[in-house]
């Protein structure tokens, strides 16, 4: 396996959604707003992929993608998913350390994520990095009736190890808020 990690891009999707789908069963986005993601100026997604692997299907390792305006302030870790046959061997953790490098060059101080809270796995990797569970939406993924648990990350100024993370507490703000509202699964 050779993996390389790269902006992703529009010819990207088909890859993108087939993962989309197999991951996220019941709450997978629609083709047309990963595509929006992906080409909108304040996005950052990233995908993994195997240089080497020629069968399609194995090719893309996973992706990930950010939403911050370039303008800083907050930004939201909108979604991460690892193709099963490529997880544990530190993907995940890369490709996160990667947004939140981004995160940093576009001057955001703070960033937001919702993660199911039957996903003991994502939660941990979130919280290994330094984020912090500051709320918990009821039912907020359907159909499936699962509570989202609201993250953020006060962005490090230089690394992302936790030791150094510089987590501390913060007001909430109302436009990010209302942005991470907005967004169909909104959060990773
Ligand atoms: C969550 C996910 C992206 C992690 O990706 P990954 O490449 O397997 O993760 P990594 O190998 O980088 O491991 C990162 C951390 O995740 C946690 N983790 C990974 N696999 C784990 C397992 N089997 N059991 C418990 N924790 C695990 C650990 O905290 C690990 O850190 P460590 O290796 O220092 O212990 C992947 O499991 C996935 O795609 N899951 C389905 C989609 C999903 O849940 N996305 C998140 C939506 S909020």
């Amino acid at each position: 396996m050779s993996v390389l990690m790269r902006r992703a891009k529009v010819h990207d999707l088909d890859a993108i959604m087939r993962l989309e789908r197999a991951t996220f069963v019941n709450d997978a986005w629609p083709e047309e707003a990963m595509r929006r993601e992906i080409e909108s100026p304040h996005g950052y997604y990233l995908v993994a992929v195997d240089d080497e692997e020629e069968d399609p299907e194995r090719r893309l390792l996973g992706y990930a993608g950010l939403l911050a305006p370039a303008d800083g302030g907050q930004g939201d870790i909108q979604t991460i998913a690892v193709a099963p046959f490529a997880r544990g061997i530190g993907l995940g953790r890369g490709l996160m350390h990667a947004l939140i490098t981004q995160a940093r060059r576009r001057h955001v101080a703070e960033l937001f994520l919702e993660v199911r809270a039957d996903n003991p796995i994502a939660r941990a990797l979130y919280a290994s990095l330094g984020f912090v569970e500051i709320g918990v939406r009821r039912g907020y993924y359907q159909p499936d009736g699962v509570d989202a648990i609201s993250m953020r990350l006060t962005v490090p100024a230089a690394v992302t190890r936790p030791a150094e993370s510089g987590v501390a507490a913060g007001r909430d703000d109302p436009a990010a808020a209302a942005r991470r509202a907005a967004g169909e699964r909104g959060g990773a």
